[in-house]
């Protein structure tokens, strides 16, 4: 029997299911193979005793509609930066590779398939250079990664926020209010962008165009009449003013080193307020249920077919490669290509374009 090993890494989104169940069932099908899962990413098969399981018929049956990943995720979990606690109770990190890839091989398998984002195919690429047979799957809902037209996760979150949206929109319109929407992303502001068009927001605001207040303001004027009038805006939770910094904090956690992106809706709802806006303002932070719950039909379809190609590419030996999703076909990229640049929008991309025809502000 040949062993594969799924992880799946970082932020979790819709669609990881999906794709285990798609690699496992065309393991099955196919005969001779075992699937196997290590819990919260690499740091399962790095435990001991390690924490890892086999994805047989019964553990993965079904498991396609259901959001998260069954074998969990962490975004501590860097082999590469591992985080290690000093006998003084201080931090530090080492570079742990050599004995992840020890561990894989010890454990018998023969190929790795990494279900994450730009920073776990980093880890895939690191991993591959030192000789690990492995293949990138790529997940976030962001949809910032440059070598996929899209990523599954990302039309799930855009469907949650459009919802969201278009329940503020009644609420605004009865208030009239000013209702500002944060959405995830970080740097990009492809849910902003996307959720701003579907819901028929005023005012999109995305980190790839930086703001100014007062041109947010002049819109928000215009569309009030004696005091009447509504205004819905989404922001991307990386949207930064102009000549200002982002929104956030630290992280907090060992082993993290992202920024902690949030409170861009406050933020711009105290600087208006402060510049006179003419109506009351009221903020909803969306957050993580942009992540949770069931995949939309979509990103179950994409993700099950990444999960399907990410198998034909272990068969055929093809490590070092992420799956793509390019003009409508399953395909692959070097891994090294894969992690070069991110994918924010341009500012001529057509849907900025539509936007700004449809006379929706981006506050520049
Ligand atoms: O990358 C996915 C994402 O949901 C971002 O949109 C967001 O900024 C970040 O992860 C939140 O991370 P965490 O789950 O660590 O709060």
């Amino acid at each position: 029997m040949k062993k594969i090993l799924l992880a799946t890494g970082g932020g979790d989104c819709p669609g990881l299911n999906a794709v285990i169940r798609a690699i496992s069932k065309a393991a099955r099908r196919k005969g001779g193979w075992e699937v196997w899962g290590s819990i919260e990413a690499f740091n399962g098969i790095m435990a001991e005793p390690p924490e890892i399981v086999k994805l047989n018929r019964r553990r993965v049956a079904g498991i396609h509609v259901k959001g998260g990943t069954i074998i969990k995720t962490t975004n501590k979990g860097n082999p590469c930066d591992y985080p290690v606690q000093l006998p003084d109770d201080t931090w530090t990190t080492e570079d742990r590779s050599e004995i992840l890839i020890q561990k894989i091989s010890d454990h018998g398998f023969d190929a790795v398939v990494n279900i994450g984002g730009d920073g776990s195919q980093k880890i895939s690429l690191a991993l591959f250079q030192k000789g690990l047979n492995i293949i990138g799957v790529p997940k976030t809902i962001d949809n910032d990664l440059s070598a996929t037209d899209l990523t599954f996760g990302f039309s799930t979150a855009v469907q949650i926020a459009t919802d969201s949206f278009d329940k503020l929109v009644t609420t605004a319109e009865s208030h009239d209010r000013v209702m500002i929407m944060e959405v995830m992303g970080r740097d990009a502001g492809w849910i902003a962008l996307h959720t701003a068009i579907a819901g028929g927001a005023e005012i999109c605001l995305i980190p790839e165009i930086p703001y100014k207040v007062d041109n947010i303001l002049k819109r928000i004027h215009k569309r009030y009449r004696k005091g009447k009038g509504f205004v819905n805006i989404v922001v991307a939770e990386g949207a930064c003013e102009e000549h200002g910094t982002i929104v956030g904090e630290k992280a907090h956690d060992i082993g993290d080193k992202h920024i902690k992106l949030g409170g861009v809706a406050n933020y711009l709802r105290a600087a208006l307020e402060e510049k006179g806006c003419p109506a009351q303002i009221r903020t909803t932070i969306l957050g993580h249920v942009q992540r949770g719950g069931t995949p939309i039909a979509f990103d179950r379809i994409l993700a099950t077919a990444m999960g399907i190609k990410a198998f034909e590419m272990i068969e055929n030996g093809e490590f070092g490669k992420m799956v793509t999703y390019k003009n409508n076909q399953i395909e692959s990229v070097e891994l090294s290509e894969a992690v070069k640049s991110y994918k924010v929008l341009s500012k001529d991309d057509y849907l900025i374009k539509t936007a700004r025809s449809l006379g929706i502000s981006f506050g520049d």
